[in-house]
């Protein structure tokens, strides 16, 4: 059997599909060129791509619709206030931290997204974030993983999503820096999958004459990836049960926090989700809410301003629940739900600007156009879960996420708030120590 796909089938596929325009410069490209756009365009799934344009691009119904279903708060555990929810927080950190002696829990950390916003050059996770010595978001999450390895005397294997766009990438750059001193045997580095963006009339863009334009598939892929890569069948052959998840913007994610893991244990739940409180309505994240009383994450443009203004009583926000993108996976749901034929998370649109080929001139670079790119969210997942657990989290101490290059979320806040956390540690170690031998605390 060939190694390379028949561009004759191929192109027949693509042709019966409507996205013949794919190998509309198919005369001029050398054999090499052909074999690549032949191959790449082999593993399109047609039906999936032309489906989501029509839904999402073309189609009638193709406007974002409103949440259809009631909508109403979501059920949060919020910091201990009284004995019986400090005994209960007692309880979950003792659980968490006896599934991580155990050897029960690994992490999972999300780094396939193209990080356009930042505009980085190379994988998001490469960036120099830490204020003063400059280490990478890579190297610092990698530290973290090594001290939990030594607090709880057995290693934390750290997965690795990536994608096309970046892997190699990544792979380098773990290898250049020798795995920041984790065994490479407790790492795992594997891709999620891609799909093509479309113009406005749903016709597939090809970025150079031999080339489609494709774009990682949304971090719920991350699901699919898991099982498809192999890595879950390892997590479960190794005796692993829960997975945490994170994603490679948030440089104070508080990585296999043993609280968050105890709390979702105890609630047997499948998924978690960390919150940070919403202090304003127009913060654009989405909220935890429950929809026909099934937890979902409502993304800001679909909460409407005004449900996302409505208060309590008591003045706070109702839809408070800012979604951390920190979630707790068991392994057995993960397994559940990719190993069910039915299974599969809705796609969202996103419209960007995509490279096209610039046809009058296919030699010269391409011209940016509007394009739309199709994306699943972890977070739909949460309504398959059959229990499912939200811990709300100090913002200032583990949420600080890198999502564009000024202002906003930013390396300038992410640094800001590394630094302010790294004082207030500081000064509480201090304080402890001072405590522990008698004397005053602070400067003398
Ligand atoms: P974002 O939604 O912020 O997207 O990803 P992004 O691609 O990093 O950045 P922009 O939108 O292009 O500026 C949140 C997290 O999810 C991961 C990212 O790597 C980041 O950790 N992610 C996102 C994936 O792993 N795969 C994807 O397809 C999308």
């Amino acid at each position: 059997m060939s190694a390379f796909p028949d561009p004759e089938v191929v192109r027949r596929a693509a042709a019966e599909a409507g996205q013949d325009q794919v190998f509309r410069f198919w005369p001029r490209l050398a054999q090499a060129e052909r074999r690549a756009l032949a191959a790449q365009v082999a593993a399109i799934d047609f039906p999936l791509v032309n489906r989501l344009a029509r839904e999402l691009v073309t189609g009638p119904a193709a406007r974002k619709a409103a949440p259809a279903g009631r909508v109403e708060p979501p059920v949060v555990f919020g910091m201990p206030r009284t004995g019986a929810e400090r005994a209960l927080f007692r309880e979950a950190r003792d659980r968490g931290e006896s599934l991580l002696r155990a050897g029960r829990v690994a992490a999972f950390l999300v780094a396939g997204g193209q990080g356009t916003r930042l505009g980085f050059d190379g994988p998001k996770g490469c960036f120099p974030i830490e204020p003063a010595a400059g280490r990478t978001l890579f190297h610092l999450f990698a530290a973290r993983i090594a001290a939990l390895g030594k607090t709880y005397r057995r290693p934390v294997p750290l997965l690795v999503m990536t994608s096309e766009e970046n892997h190699d990438a990544t792979l380098r750059f773990w290898a250049d820096q020798r795995y920041f001193g984790l065994p490479p045997w407790n790492l795992s580095f594997f891709r999620q999958d891609m799909l093509p963006a479309v113009d406005d009339a749903g016709k597939i863009i090809l970025e150079s004459p031999g080339r489609v334009h494709t774009s990682p598939n949304g971090h719920g892929g991350s699901l699919s990836a898991l099982a498809k890569s192999g890595a879950l069948a390892d997590l479960m052959r190794g005796g692993f049960e829960e997975l945490f998840y994170f994603q490679v913007d948030n440089p104070l994610a508080e990585v296999c926090d043993p609280l968050f893991i105890g709390m979702h244990a105890l609630a047997g739940a499948d998924m978690s989700t960390k919150v940070v409180k919403k202090t304003d309505p127009a913060e654009r994240v989405g909220a935890l809410a429950r929809m026909d009383t099934v937890p979902t994450v409502i993304e800001y443009s679909e909460l409407g301003e005004d449900r996302s203004r409505l208060r309590a009583p008591d003045g706070s926000l109702l839809y408070c629940a800012g979604n951390a993108a920190i979630h707790m996976l068991r392994v057995e749901f993960v397994h559940r739900v990719t190993s069910d034929p039915a299974f599969a998370l809705p796609y969202h649109v996103a419209k960007k600007q995509c490279p096209a080929v610039n046809d009058l001139d296919p030699a010269a670079p391409p011209l940016a156009t509007a394009g739309y790119k199709f994306e699943m969210f972890v977070f739909d997942a949460l309504r398959h879960a059959r229990a499912t657990t939200a811990l709300e989290i100090d913002r200032a101490e583990e949420f600080a996420p890198v999502k564009n290059a000024t202002g906003v979320d930013s390396p300038a806040t992410a640094r800001a708030a590394l630094a302010a956390r790294e004082r207030r540690r500081a000064a509480a170690a201090v304080a402890a120590a001072g405590a522990a031998s008698g004397a005053p605390a602070g400067p003398a």
